[in-house]
């Protein structure tokens, strides 16, 4: 069993899990995920270690309520127990010192790339961060992203907070004032099949962080097959990060939304 020791609503509809799971959090990587499971016979999730801290043996955990499972995990409380936690998994973001990196992260994309810009930051790259989100009150996690960005940039759709926009507006600003050797995304589909073709033309190199569907994160049951380079991959164990101009996005969109409606059907049984 795997005890939370902190709980906060980030974010309308988001909330932090900052969980007791001493071996993953020594063991993990930027860019690794776990799979947890909130009761026996509960649905395996698939949650992106947003942070951890070897010293307390805690790791960070970022849930968007979008279904039945994440909507009973959001139920639980400081104190309480998860069922199991099963990680790291995947494989670690390649880091190198490529020199100005831009970090992307729209929504709750920011958990991955949380923990991928520490790593950024500690191969010694200049750092330039882009937080997108649909208006103020959905923005989390401004103050741990400043301490480590040497430029923040946050976005908005609405213009409530920061620059009014998109963040490939942001990304292309920074482009065309600044040379950028590396950026690396992570949100919704649409947002980084828009920034691989927004970097394509200039040639920089570009990696995105998957979210497939995914069941048992090992590379057993397909579920997570994605089309990279004209190749099939599975994103649990030969991603979740992969060259962005090579990724069939609309393949991946497409199959985001193949389960929406048992999806929907679940969650009006959770709530009856
Ligand atoms: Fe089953 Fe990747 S989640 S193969």
């Amino acid at each position: 069993m795997y005890r939370i020791v902190e709980k906060r609503e980030l974010a309308k509809g988001v909330d932090e899990f900052v969980v007791e799971a001493p071996e993953i959090s020594r063991k993990a990587k930027p860019g690794q995920f776990v799979i947890v499971r909130v009761v026996s016979r509960g649905e395996r999730i698939p949650l992106t270690i947003a942070d951890v801290d070897p010293e307390s043996g805690t790791v960070t955990l970022m849930v968007q309520r979008v279904g039945k499972s994440t909507y009973h995990l959001s139920c639980f409380e400081e104190g309480n127990s998860l069922r199991d936690i099963v990680g790291p998994l995947g494989k670690p973001t390649e880091i190198k010192k490529w020199g100005h990196v831009v970090a992307v992260g729209g929504g709750l994309g920011l958990a991955p790339i949380h923990h991928i810009c520490k790593g950024i930051k500690e191969a010694g790259n200049r750092l330039t961060v882009i937080m997108g989100f649909r208006s103020k009150d959905l923005i989390f996690w401004e103050d741990r992203m400043r301490l480590m960005a040497d430029d923040l940039i946050i976005t908005t759709n609405d213009g409530s907070y920061g620059k009014k926009g998109l963040v490939t507006d942001a990304l292309k600003e920074v482009i065309e004032k600044d040379k950028v050797d590396a950026v690396i995304c992570a949100g919704p589909v649409p947002m980084m099949k828009a920034v691989a073709e927004l970097t394509r033309p200039y040639g920089i190199y570009t990696v995105a962080s998957l979210n497939p569907i995914m069941v048992d994160g090992t590379g057993m049951c397909g579920a997570c097959r994605v089309t990279v380079g004209g190749e099939v991959k599975f994103a649990c164990v030969d991603g979740p990060e992969f060259d962005a101009h090579q990724v069939d996005f609309d393949e991946l969109m497409n199959r985001l939304r193949m389960f929406r409606d048992k999806e929907e059907i679940a969650m009006r049984r959770f709530q009856e």
